[in-house]
């Protein structure tokens, strides 16, 4: 079942997603989160560093697996999504560095790096699962085409997603990777619940897709419509074609 949130403005959509996120994390013991980068998610990481400064809630016991890492990007490089999550939240708040999870993108061998990424998974059920959404449709980084039943795997980036990323890398594509290590589709979908993350005019389409349009490998989060717990959460922007 999808629900769908349509909010004023950014801050009352990170509110939202603030609010989803920290039932989780108070409710289940031992909660386990899928995070996501990128720029949408950053007011709800806001939020939980400043929740957990003032309400002093705990992450103690929270285990996190990101979605996805660059291939080519040492960990340590300022735009590795590894630096984006511990900068962004990690390093606000009381994980313990073991309990998180980023897929190395730093390899000779990605494919390996993907095996032992789902295999870390076998045992775990993603409670809460954050998504942004591409303006190509793409959660994580599976582009158009991506097959519904994919595990972990090596992608290659779309032009158009080399290209919206640009923005982080000089506004140089060519500085942006060709590839990263994404969960697949197969894997985002065993998440318990799902949280989608979406503002602006330039995911309208993608929205739509998402939403209304045929559940198609063209639109890889029309996926999401076959799940039975999605919460999208958009600002009027990102919902006008609705
Ligand atoms: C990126 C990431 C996705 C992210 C999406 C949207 O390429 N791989 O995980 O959700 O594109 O990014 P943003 O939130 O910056 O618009």
């Amino acid at each position: 079942m999808l629900k769908v949130i349509v909010a004023d403005n950014y801050e009352e959509v990170s509110r939202e997603a603030f609010r989803i996120v920290k039932e989780t994390v108070k409710i289940l013991p031992e909660p386990v989160l899928g995070l996501a980068t990128g720029s949408s998610p950053i007011g709800l990481y806001k939020k939980m560093i400043a929740d957990h400064n003032a309400e002093g809630t705990s992450y103690d016991k929270v285990r996190t697996w990101n979605l996805d890492e660059y291939i080519g990007l040492p960990r340590s490089h300022d735009l590795s999504y590894w630096t984006f999550m511990h900068e962004n939240l990690f390093e606000g708040i009381d994980i313990p560095e073991e309990n998180v999870h980023v897929p190395c993108g730093d390899t000779e061998d990605p494919e390996t790096e993907c095996a032992k990424y789902e295999e870390s998974l076998k045992d775990v059920t993603i409670d809460l699962q954050v998504l942004g959404i591409g303006a190509d449709g793409h959660i994580g980084f599976n582009e158009p085409g991506t097959p519904f039943d994919s595990l972990t795997h090596v992608a290659e980036l779309a032009e158009q997603t080399r290209r919206d990323n640009a923005r982080f890398f000089e506004n140089d594509i060519d500085q942006v990777p060709k590839q990263a290590v994404t969960m697949g589709l197969g894997t985002i979908m065993r998440a318990r619940k799902i949280l989608v993350i979406a503002t602006g005019t330039n995911k309208a389409d993608a929205v739509y897709g998402m939403l209304r349009g045929p559940v198609s490998e063209d639109c890889p989060a029309s996926i999401l419509q076959n799940h039975e717990d999605v919460t999208v959460i958009l600002d009027k922007a990102a919902a006008y074609r609705l």
